[in-house]
């Protein structure tokens, strides 16, 4: 059976596609930390072709938006030269290279939706990072990778969610009474879930060129709060408030909203639906 290199297993979405692989009897090797440390990227080509991988998933990254802000070396070496280091060993190993890559990538331009035709021109070093690492993937790997660009991603399930739809869910199950959420900015989730169960068939399927991958709609992170206080039935209210009242480090496109012209296309059947669906079945395991 072949051999497949992960990075990244231990985060939300590398929590999925590891227990899927391990329940399907791949032979998966973990990148551990004290042997994989993106910041000592140098250490990174040696490592990942010793293993010798056929295939390599490759989902660690620097994803602390804001952090990737205040140290822009940071966001370049973990995002972008480790990723570097990965694609030129998987051209060494003729490995199959997935990268996940981000809406993130897009915004500059003050579009409300992003597609794969559009160039993206990211608003932070975090964006800027996760395309350069895009690029050396496509440089080094040209005829063996594939890029999956994904929105804003959803998953963990309850006591795992520590992100927005869990920290909803988690104050209105504590009996709030009023909940604030940012309405100028805008976006398109991914259920980590989902993407997951795409990734195991793309990669048996070799599927080669870059891809958005998330449900349809380009929506607030109000709009979301209000779908999950309809789907639990909260009686409180729901404020819409401006980024203006939350100053972070990066700065946030108007709209980082992702939609795919090529996905419709493949024959994989696990593909994102529409916004409201997608959460009310995320959400739905919080409930019981
Ligand atoms: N979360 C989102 O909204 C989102 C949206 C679009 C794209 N993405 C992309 O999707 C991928 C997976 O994201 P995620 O949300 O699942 O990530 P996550 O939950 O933040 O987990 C990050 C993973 O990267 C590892 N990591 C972080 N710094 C590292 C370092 N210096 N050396 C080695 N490993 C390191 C972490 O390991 P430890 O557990 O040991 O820290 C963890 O396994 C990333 O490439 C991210 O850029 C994420």
């Amino acid at each position: 059976m072949e051999k497949i290199f992960l990075t990244g297993g231990t985060g939300m979405l590398g929590t999925y596609v590891a227990t899927t692989l391990n329940d399907r009897g791949y032979e998966v090797i973990v990148a551990e930390r004290r042997h994989f440390n993106l910041a000592n990227y140098k250490a990174i080509y040696a490592y990942v072709k010793e293993a010798a991988p056929e295939v390599i998933l490759h989902f660690a990254a620097e994803t602390d938006v804001d952090l990737c802000e205040r140290e822009p070396a940071r966001a370049g070496i973990c995002n972008h030269l480790a990723t570097e280091q990965i694609a030129r060993a998987a051209q060494a190993c003729g490995a199959w290279l997935l990268y996940i890559s981000s809406s993130n990538v897009f915004g500059a331009e003050g579009k409300i939706n992003y597609n794969e035709l559009d160039i993206p021109l990211p608003t932070n070093y975090y964006g800027r990072s996760k395309l350069n690492g895009e690029e050396a993937v496509r440089a080094l790997c040209p005829d063996n990778h594939l890029i999956l660009r994904a929105g804003w991603m959803i998953g963990g399930g309850p006591g795992k969610d520590h992100k927005f739809v869990g920290k909803i869910i988690q104050q209105i199950k504590a009996g709030a009474t009023e909940l604030k959420a940012v309405s100028d900015r805008l976006g398109s989730i991914t259920h980590a879930g989902q993407l997951s169960d795409f990734i195991i068939t793309a990669m048996a399927n070799r599927q080669t060129g870059t891809f958005h991958f998330a449900s349809h709609g380009t929506i607030s992170r109000f709009d979301i709060a209000r779908a999950i206080g309809e789907i639990l039935k909260f009686q409180g209210s729901i404020v819409p408030v401006e980024s203006s009242r939350f100053p972070l480090s990066a700065p946030r496109p108007f709209s980082e909203g992702i939609q795919s012209i090529y996905l419709p296309s493949l024959s994989a059947t696990c593909k994102p639906g529409y916004w409201q669906e997608d959460l009310a079945r995320y959400v739905a395991t919080f409930q019981g």
